[in-house]
């Protein structure tokens, strides 16, 4: 199944690669700085389309409401473009995320980085890749020495579970933090040893599946802000290259 995911992912892609720069239809979602544009929606629609016609049965949640709930043990986990506000405003960090569940499991992962064309991609227990080579995590022991990326939820002027707070104790016990702006792209960099470590609260499902296992199957750890597992729904997602976990929820938890 994996290379079905990868080609839905490079699909999407081409018509997200093919909108980039051109004129868009911009709508709010739930305030003004959460936006969706006409290429986040054709692309849902074409990666269901396509999982439908593969894959009749199963289940899909997607970002933009285009999914369907069947009686089936598969549910397919879909950001047909992670990174909008970067895509609206003509910044190349954006991405597709696909995550595929059976039983509630993630068995396998895709993060498609639209404009570097790089498949970032996991099997359950089988390692992580960048188009065909293995990645891992950093080896980075201590959180002064190390590169850290975050993000902010669109509910961010309100403060959520303290992230303003959480930001400047990080950022002065880091070596550099960064905001790219897509979490699917957050996960793989972190993967592949470019960031040591990110967080972010209220993620969604879609923002998390694919990149969870990407993570964890280079070598990562993925938990809570005080080291207890999560799902794909929780709130609160810590991702570290393992070494500096403790040290960052140390931190955080001065707040
Ligand atoms: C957003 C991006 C961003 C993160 C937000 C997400 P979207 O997804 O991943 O990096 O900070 O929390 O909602 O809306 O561009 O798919
Ligand atoms: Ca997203
Ligand atoms: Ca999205």
């Amino acid at each position: 199944m994996i290379d079905d995911i990868i080609e839905f992912s490079r699909q999407a892609g081409s018509l997200i690669k093919e909108g980039f720069g051109k004129s868009l239809q911009i709508e709010y979602k739930t305030n003004e700085i959460n936006l969706v544009t006409q290429i986040d929606r054709a692309s849902e629609k074409l990666i269901i389309d396509l999982i439908k016609k593969k894959y009749p049965k199963h289940s899909i949640l997607a970002e933009e409401g285009g999914g369907v709930k069947n009686d089936s043990e598969y549910i397919w986990v879909v950001d047909p473009l992670d990174g909008t506000t970067n895509f609206t405003h003509g910044l190349p960090i954006f991405s597709v995320s696909i995550g595929l569940q059976k039983n509630k499991e993630t068995i396998a992962g895709v993060v498609y980085d639209v404009v570097r064309d790089i498949v970032y991609s996991a099997q359950l227990g089988g390692g992580a890749f960048a188009d065909s080579d293995q990645i891992k995590v950093s080896s980075t022991e201590a959180l002064k020495h190390s590169l850290l990326v975050t993000g902010f939820p669109y509910n961010i002027a309100d403060n959520p579970e303290n992230a303003f707070e959480r930001f400047t104790l990080l950022t002065k016990n880091a070596r550099g933090i960064r905001r790219l702006g897509s979490a699917a792209i957050d996960f793989c960099y972190l993967a592949s040893g470019v960031f040591d470590g990110f967080w972010e609260v209220h993620l969604h499902p879609w923002d998390i599946c694919a990149g969870k296992l990407i993570v964890e199957e280079a070598g990562g750890l993925v938990t809570d802000f005080v080291g207890e597992p999560v799902d794909i729904y929780s709130k609160k997602i810590l991702a570290t290259n393992h070494e500096i976990h403790d040290q960052i929820i140390r931190v955080m938890n001065t707040i």
